[in-house]
């Protein structure tokens, strides 16, 4: 079968692309980084002997252009059967002083690429069997005075995901959506977390078993939904004193 993985060349998205690949898929891999993405998908072709495709985007710069590039590539593997989108970005400025610009990139990035990445792909995942895979974090179960626009982005991600899960309910087209806690990939790289960071590749494997799977929304680990429970019940004089 054929998979859309963007974010595909770090952390969780490339370790999609490894079981993705080993599980004999075709794949079209997007990133913004050439250099990392061109050497994961030639490793993968070697390794793996699948067809890779590589689309090179910004997706905090998402034009016309790159949107062309990423549905020719997905309509050139000959069918498209899932689209996963493990992209993400953090910012150390994402507090609630941040310019504008830098709210503007982290929105764009992690909400509004990923719905436009969607849109345009949406014409080739309908009509068969085909999944769409989303990927949001614990960061977003309540607001707070880090990853402001991040969390924000992720909250309008997961919303965006539950309106296509409602609208596709009685089609082919299965809507998943991972809430990720902390994980051991770049993103999370010298962080110090209170719980224990999950490896990508234990994700990746419960991703592709769960593929052709109607599992709405997934916490990963699976703890995160008893926390993400808790957090939301605590009253907001409480919470508002919580450093963390
Ligand atoms: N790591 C955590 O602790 C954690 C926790 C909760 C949720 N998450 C979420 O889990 C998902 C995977 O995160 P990760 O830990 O694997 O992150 P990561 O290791 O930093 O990898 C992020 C991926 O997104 C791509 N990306 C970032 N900015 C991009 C841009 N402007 N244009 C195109 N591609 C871009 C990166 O490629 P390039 O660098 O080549 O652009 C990379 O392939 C993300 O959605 C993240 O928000 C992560």
């Amino acid at each position: 079968m054929n998979y859309v993985i963007v974010g595909a060349s770090a952390g969780v998205g490339r370790a999609l692309a490894y079981q993705f690949a080993r599980a004999g898929h075709n794949l079209v891999v997007a990133a913004s980084d050439a250099r990392d993405l061109e050497a994961t998908a030639s490793d993968l072709r070697i390794r793996c002997g699948v067809r890779v495709e590589t689309v090179v985007m910004d997706l905090a710069r998402i034009d016309e252009t790159a949107l062309r590039q990423i549905e020719q590539a997905a309509g050139d593997l000959g069918g498209l059967h899932g689209l996963l989108l493990p992209a993400g970005t953090v910012s150390p400025d994402d507090t609630a002083h941040a310019a504008s610009g830098e709210i503007d990139r982290l929105t764009r990035v992690n909400y509004l690429s990923m719905a436009s990445v969607i849109q345009r792909l949406l014409p080739l995942l309908q009509g068969h069997p085909a999944v769409i895979v989303g990927f949001g974090s614990v960061a977003a179960m309540r607001g707070r005075g880090r990853n402001v626009a991040y969390a924000a982005a992720k909250r309008a991600l997961e919303s965006f995901f539950e309106s296509l899960r409602h609208a596709f309910s009685n089609t082919d087209l299965n809507v998943q959506f991972y809430v990720l806690g902390y994980m051991n990939t770049q993103m999370a790289f010298g962080i110090r977390t209170l719980l224990p960071k999950a490896d990508p590749d234990r994700l990746s494997r419960v991703v592709l078993a769960n593929i052709a799977r109607d599992t709405g929304v997934m916490y990963y680990p699976r703890y995160w939904r008893f926390i993400n429970w808790v957090i939301r019940m605590i009253p907001w004089q409480l919470y508002k004193r919580l450093n963390f």
